[in-house]
């Protein structure tokens, strides 16, 4: 085993460390030093929100944004099922930043997302510019290579999701995370609030907001992500309007995808895509060879994965592993958000679906 400097053993208490251990959880500063490992058989695995608020509090209670080491300077704690995250391709992260708190100001190849969890009108995520709100279940894009940084402006802890498409970038492509920090803490905002939204609805720019090319020192064909917040509201109006009118997907209830802007299509990233799920009832199972991660916006039920029951309520995290038989049970209405990395095996002509022959 690896010995432990003794400055890493001063940022936790050991309380907060055996915390940590108990719900399988690892501060992101930690987990990074494993990137580049692939697992063969990761399982299907729930994280309960109530050990995830009693591990971010004991983190937030010891370790200071400011006090963290550069290049590791988000307090996250990381659900771990494979090396370091919790698939082989997609990785999620539960950050906080307390009142008056800044995330500095940094970019980097892997694309990013932020699904808040507990937000405020104050709680800003500034991208390309723009100082993001992030109000309750607000999707942000962070796209690649787009400076970002969080800032605190309110009078609680804001808590919300990150996903990243890490550990394939840095695991199964290993390809470097090429990064790199703003030489301020916080980066101008240089545009109004909803520029990016304005620009990507039915009037666009003869010239276009982008020109089609991939930021930063990268070369690629997908069309790039613009920086943009999905507001829940606007989604889950689209739900509601879609399960007063139309009939549910058999496996994923009423269900929509969060589309890139750009182009007007899922998936939101050439890596992973994501959907916005309203149950009521029982789906019918299915398998697949992508990977999906689920989020709990709120209700309650089970997701049945092969022959575990996967018992979930509000705020919850769970991970369906490829090829395992699954199907939803929710214990009347339920939302979830879905995370699949089904894009890239489409992108590949190897994405694959079926039902159980009973
Ligand atoms: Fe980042
Ligand atoms: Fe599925």
């Amino acid at each position: 085993m690896a010995q432990q400097e003794p400055e890493d053993l001063l940022e936790m208490s050991p309380e907060t460390r055996t915390i940590l251990e108990e719900h399988s959880l690892e501060p992101l500063w930690e987990v990074e030093d494993r990137f580049g490992t692939v697992m063969a058989d990761p399982e299907a695995e729930i994280w309960k929100w109530e050990d995830i608020q009693e591990s971010i509090d004991a983190i937030e209670r010891d370790v200071p944004i400011a006090d963290l080491p550069p290049g590791f300077q988000r307090r996250v704690a990381v659900p771990i099922n494979t090396a370091n995250a919790i698939s082989n391709t997609i990785y999620v992260g539960i950050q906080t930043v307390s009142p008056g708190e800044t995330a500095p100001a940094h970019r980097h190849g892997a694309n990013a997302l932020r699904f808040t969890i507990d937000g405020a009108e104050d709680m800003k995520t500034v991208v390309a510019g723009e100082a993001f709100p992030m109000k309750d279940n607000d999707l942000i894009t962070t796209p690649q290579w787009e400076w970002h940084d969080h800032v605190n402006e309110s009078d609680e802890t804001a808590a919300w999701l990150d996903v990243l498409d890490l550990p394939l970038v840095l695991d199964s492509v290993n390809a470097k995370n090429t990064f790199e920090y703003h030489e301020l803490d916080r980066q101008p905002v240089t545009k109004t609030q909803g520029y990016w939204a304005s620009q990507y609805g039915r009037g666009r720019s003869q010239e276009d907001v982008t020109d089609g090319s991939i930021p930063g020192p990268f070369e690629g064909t997908e069309e790039p992500t613009p920086p943009y917040r999905f507001e829940w509201a606007e989604m889950i109006e689209s739900l509601r309007q879609r399960a007063d009118n139309d009939d549910p997907d058999p496996h994923d209830g009423y269900s929509l995808s969060y589309v890139n802007p750009a182009s007007g299509e899922p998936p939101l990233f050439p890596t992973m895509s994501f959907r916005a799920q309203l149950l009521f009832e029982e789906t019918d199972p299915h398998f697949h060879n992508a990977t999906e991660v689920f989020f709990v916006i709120d209700g309650e039920g089970a997701t049945h994965v092969g022959d575990d029951a996967l018992e979930w309520s509000q705020w919850d995290v769970f991970v369906v592993p490829p090829d395992e038989i699954h199907h939803h049970e929710p214990d009347g209405e339920a939302k979830l958000l879905a995370m699949t990395d089904r894009p890239v095996f489409e992108s590949i002509n190897l994405y694959a679906e079926a039902t159980p022959s009973s």
